[in-house]
C-alpha cells in the first residue's frame, strides 16, 4: 500500500493547547488570589492523591523554554487560558498588575516566534473570593467575567486577535455544580440550572466587554465539547434518550449561542428549573466568529430511568478500543463537525481540543515511544481532513495538550501531552507523537 499525504488547506492554523491551572504552578505568587481549584484540591478525596495545581508545570516560571518548545514543534498557533485570580485577585475591583505583566511578555514571546496567541478567558479557574459569594450560581458572577474580560483585552488586545469566553461551560454545570467531581463541588440541580443561566449569559456579556475593550476588530468565540450522541440499541426507548441526551450536551449550549434560544425539548425537560428570558437569550447569541470544538470521544446512551431529568446513561460499547478514560472513536470527529456546519452554519469553526491519555514513559534511551498518542491523532486528522474536504469551514487544529499536566480530579496521574514532563525535575522531553505532529506540521498534511 502507497504511503498517501493528506493536505491540509494553506494557512491551515496547527496549534496545541493548555490552560492555566493545569500547568502554571505559582499559585501563591506576584499576587494571584486563591481559585476555586487551589480550594477543591484540598478537599479529601477529591483529586487522585490528592494532587493540585501548586506547582504544575511550573510554566509561570518556565515560560520562555514552553515558547522555545513550541517553535521547535513548529506550532502556528498556541492556545492558553489567563488565570482570572491572577488578574483580578478579588475577581472584581483591584487589577493586579503583575498578573498582566506575565500575559503580556508571554503574548510577546509568542508572536517573535511567529505563533498566534488564541485566550481563553475560562477554564475553570474561578477566583475564590467570587464563589465565596455564590460562584456561578449568582448573576453578579456573570456581570465580574465581563469586567475581566474588559481588563484583559485593554491590555492584550492590541496584539491579541483571537479570544474564547469560555472552555467547556457544560462541565462547569454538569461536573462542577451537579455531580461535583470538579470544583466548586456543588450537587444540587438547582445549582446547576443557575449557574446555566449565568455562564451563558456571561459568554454574551463577555463578547460584548472584549469587542469594546480591544479597540480593533477581534475574532470571538466559545469552546463547547460536544459529542454525536448513538443510542445503544434501535429500540424506541434508547433512540429517544440518545435525543435527549444529544439535548443536555450538545443542543443546550449550541442553540443559545447561534440560534438565540433553548431547545423546546431541553426547556421541558428541566421544566421550571430553567427560566431564561428572552432579553438574556438575545445577550446570549451576541454574534460570535467561530465555534471550537473539543472532541475526545463519542457518547453511545441508554434509557435509564435512575437518572433524573435526562433520564439515559452512557454505556461503554463491546468491542470498542478504549483509553485510560474513554472510548476511541475517531469518525465522531467528523460526525461533529458536520453535523455542527450543517444545523448551525458558524462562520469558523476550529478543533480546540483533541488528544488522548497514554499511561506513558521516558525509556532508558531518552525517549517516549507514545505510539497509541500517534495512532489517535493520525486518525482524527484523518477524520479532520475530510470534514474539510466537504467544505466544513474549519481553520484550525489544537491538539491537547502540549504539556503533560494536572489533569483535575485525575491529577497528575493522565498524561495527554505531546511533551513528557517529568515532574521531579520538570524536564520537559518531546515524545514521539511530538516529533510526528511537528512533521504533520512541515509538511501541511498528514500521512496514510
Ligand atoms: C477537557 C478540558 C481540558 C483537559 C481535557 C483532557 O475537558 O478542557 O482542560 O482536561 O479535557
Amino acid at each position: 500500500m502507497s504511503i498517501q499525504l493528506l493536505r491540509f488547506p494553506d494557512g491551515f492554523t496547527w496549534g496545541a493547547a493548555t490552560a492555566s491551572y493545569q500547568i502554571e504552578g505559582a499559585v501563591n505568587e506576584d499576587g494571584r488570589g486563591p481559585s476555586i481549584w487551589d480550594t477543591f484540591c484540598r478537599q479529601p478525596g477529591k483529586v487522585w492523591q490528592g494532587h493540585n495545581g501548586d506547582v504544575a508545570c511550573d510554566h509561570y516560571h518556565r515560560w520562555k523554554q514552553d515558547i522555545a518548545l513550541m517553535a521547535e514543534l513548529g506550532l502556528k498557533a498556541y492556545r492558553f487560558s489567563v488565570a482570572w485570580p491572577r488578574i483580578l485577585p478579588q475577581g472584581t475591583g483591584a487589577v493586579n498588575a503583575a498578573g498582566l505583566d506575565f500575559y503580556d511578555r508571554l503574548v510577546d514571546a509568542l508572536l517573535e516566534h511567529g505563533i498566534t496567541p488564541f485566550v481563553t478567558l475560562y477554564h475553570w479557574d474561578l477566583p475564590q473570593a467570587l464563589q465565596d459569594k455564590g460562584g456561578w450560581t449568582k448573576r453578579e458572577t456573570a456581570e465580574a467575567l465581563a469586567e475581566y474580560a474588559g481588563v484583559v483585552a485593554a491590555r492584550l488586545g492590541d496584539r491579541v486577535a483571537h479570544w474564547i469566553t469560555h472552555n467547556e461551560p457544560a462541565v462547569t454545570i454538569l461536573n462542577g455544580h451537579f455531580t461535583g467531581e470538579h470544583a466548586p463541588g456543588k450537587k444540587n440541580p438547582m445549582d446547576a440550572a443557575w449557574a446555566y443561566r449565568n455562564l451563558m449569559v456571561s459568554h454574551g456579556l463577555a463578547v460584548q466587554a472584549l469587542r469594546a475593550a480591544a479597540g480593533r476588530p477581534i475574532q470571538a468565540g466559545i469552546v463547547l465539547n460536544c459529542s454525536p450522541v448513538h443510542p445503544a440499541t434501535d429500540a424506541p426507548a434508547d433512540v429517544k434518550a440518545a435525543r435527549r441526551y444529544d439535548g443536555l450536551i450538545n443542543r443546550m449550549f449550541l442553540d443559545p449561542v447561534l440560534r438565540g434560544r433553548v431547545p423546546a425539548d431541553v426547556q421541558k425537560m428541566f421544566g421550571l428549573l430553567f427560566r431564561i428570558s428572552d432579553d438574556d437569550l438575545r445577550t446570549i447569541a451576541t454574534p460570535t466568529d467561530f465555534i471550537g470544538l473539543n472532541y475526545y470521544t463519542r457518547a453511545v446512551v441508554r434509557h435509564d430511568k435512575a437518572v433524573p431529568f435526562v433520564q439515559a446513561s452512557e454505556i461503554r460499547p463491546e468491542g470498542s478500543e478504549y483509553s485510560q478514560m474513554w472510548e476511541i472513536y475517531p469518525q465522531g470527529l467528523y460526525e461533529l463537525l458536520k453535523r455542527v456546519w450543517l444545523d448551525y452554519k458558524p462562520a469558523h469553526i476550529y478543533v480546540t481540543e483533541n488528544g488522548i491519555p497514554v499511561p506513558d514513559t521516558l525509556e532508558p534511551d531518552g525517549r517516549v515511544p507514545d505510539v497509541r498518542r500517534i495512532a489517535y491523532l493520525r486518525d482524527h486528522l484523518a477524520q479532520v481532513h475530510r470534514a474539510i474536504a466537504d467544505g466544513v469551514p474549519l481553520e484550525g487544529y489544537f491538539a491537547w495538550s502540549l504539556l503533560d499536566n494536572f489533569e483535575w480530579a485525575h491529577g497528575y496521574r493522565m498524561r495527554f501531552g505531546l511533551t513528557y514532563v517529568d515532574y521531579e525535575t520538570q524536564r520537559r522531553i518531546v515524545k514521539d507523537s511530538g516529533r510526528w505532529y511537528a512533521g504533520v506540521i512541515r509538511q501541511n498534511g498528514v500521512e496514510r
